[in-house]
């Protein structure tokens, strides 16, 4: 296991465009993050590769992508007013606040030093408040949703009626999700605002064991499909006692950050609380009838959940390595830093770099960039010397650079450099294209 640090990580993504400190030109704004041009392929990345996983390349699912803001009687129905709480603690002297279940209260604020000064635990609920119209008052309260979850639950009918599919099948739903955490922090892994990836998979109610131990295998091939370091990854059963409001089983799928073990995915068995409740509170049947047998009942439910944000953080850190390559022929090294991601997540796929700015280099360099960049995400940069350029790739996780040098005016090839290997082949300009389509799609 590589010990990268926080620092790095965080390091790497500022310095190279991943990930930047929110509103940071008026002092950031506690825990928000921005995701900069690299971060922003990458984590579209994530999120299309996930729909290819788990929707596109399976009969059984079809997606969703509902409003953010929705009817409020949703969270009542869902118990997330009720029940959506975190154990609040204050400290009386600094008035610093904590999560009580994250500290010890018998220790000393970590803010001011003092002992015994925290105040007794306080439910405080978690969902961001808001007001749709010109009148701010109750009336006019929403809520930004806490899940994805949830729209899911109340088009349920709809979807079923209009996709015509058959229990066992499941919707999917990308979106942002927001949640006033008392304690964010860890860069991107608990901020307020984050992204999810989620499924509601209806089931019948006597198969939920089968459903959930093969949504587990298929959140380990998904893991795996990441590039996860699948040594870091372990499987927590969610004591009773802890279990979400709405579930009888969970699986939380852990990873271990250089901060810690910490939840990346949760994997639960709803069971029919949220289409039964939601029944009660709208009126609506929620009865799913089987057009073969007949028979009817609440479908129950198994729900994979993953964040964007934690996948994105668990892919860099199994990613990133720091190695010696050779320089020279005489055996000299230099550290060499690879985000060795899989080709298919890489923000950039190809790199095009002329050997030199020279006009006759560009006229045959920029066309290829232009043609290329037609199918992959391709780089161009003319800047700096080759292997400083190779090294600046090699760290953001490129797969291919191309060199056009002055050879290729003759030989009308170019050099292809590979990043895990580093190994250099000779390929003719007409032939890049089909080279590429089997590089990535194999
Ligand atoms: N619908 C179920 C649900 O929302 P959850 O365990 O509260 O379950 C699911 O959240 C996933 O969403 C987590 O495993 C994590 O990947 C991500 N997540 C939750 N809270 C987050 C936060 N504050 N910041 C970033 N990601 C978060």
């Amino acid at each position: 296991m590589s010990e990268v640090s926080m620092e790095t990580i965080v390091n790497l993504c500022k310095a190279r465009g991943f990930v930047y400190p929110g509103s940071e030109i008026y002092g950031g704004l506690a825990n928000s993050w921005d995701y900069g041009p690299l971060g922003v392929e990458l984590k579209n990345n994530i999120k299309q590769e996930w729909w290819k996983f788990f929707v596109q390349q399976r009969l059984d699912m079809v997606g969703l992508d509902a409003a953010l803001i929705m009817n409020p009687k949703v969270w009542e129905a869902s118990g997330h007013l009720e029940t959506f709480t975190d154990p609040l603690v204050e400290c009386k002297e600094c008035h610093e606040r904590y999560r009580a279940d994250q500290i010890d209260l018998s220790a000393a604020c970590q803010k001011c030093g003092r002992k015994e000064t925290f105040t007794e635990p306080a439910s405080f609920n978690l969902m961001l408040k808001t007001w749709l119209g010109p009148k701010e008052d109750a009336t006019a309260t929403v809520y930004f949703r806490p899940e994805t979850a949830q729209a899911i639950f109340v088009d349920f009918l709809q979807v079923l009626q209009t996709s015509r599919k058959r229990v066992p099948f499941g919707i999917a739903q990308i979106g942002k999700a927001f949640r006033n955490e008392i304690t964010p922090g860890n860069f991107i892994f608990r901020t307020r605002e984050f992204e999810q990836m989620e499924i509601e998979y209806f089931i019948r109610p006597d198969e939920w064991q089968k459903h959930f131990e093969s949504w587990l295998e298929n959140l380990k091939a998904w893991i795996r499909h990441c590039g996860i370091d699948e040594s870091r990854v372990h499987d927590l059963e969610v004591p009773v006692e802890e279990l979400a409001h709405y579930s009888k089983r969970t699986v939380d799928i852990e990873f271990d950050f250089p901060f810690g073990r910490k939840e990346l995915y949760g994997l639960a068995y709803r069971t029919d609380f949220d289409l039964s409740n939601h029944a009660k509170f709208s009126g609506e049947n929620m009865t799913y009838t089987d057009p073969v047998s007949g028979e009817r009942f609440v479908p129950h439910v198994i729900e994979p959940s993953l964040g964007v944000d934690r996948t994105f953080l668990a892919m860099l850190v199994s990613a990133y390595t720091e190695e010696e390559a050779p320089t020279s022929a005489e055996g000299e090294t230099e550290k060499r830093v690879v985000l060795r991601l899989p080709k298919q997540f890489a923000p950039i796929k190809i790199a095009i770099l002329p050997l030199s700015k020279k006009d006759e280099l560009s006229l045959v360099a920029k066309p290829l960039a232009e043609q290329l960049a037609k199918n992959w995400r391709v780089d161009y940069d003319e800047t700096q010397s080759i292997g400083k350029r190779y090294r600046r790739q090699d760290e953001i996780g490129t797969p291919y650079c191309v060199t056009v040098d002055f050879d290729s005016l003759e030989d009308k090839a170019v050099t292809v450099r590979d990043r895990d290997t580093m190994k250099q082949e000779r390929v003719a300009v007409a032939d890049l294209e089909k080279y590429f389509n089997e590089k990535f799609n194999n």
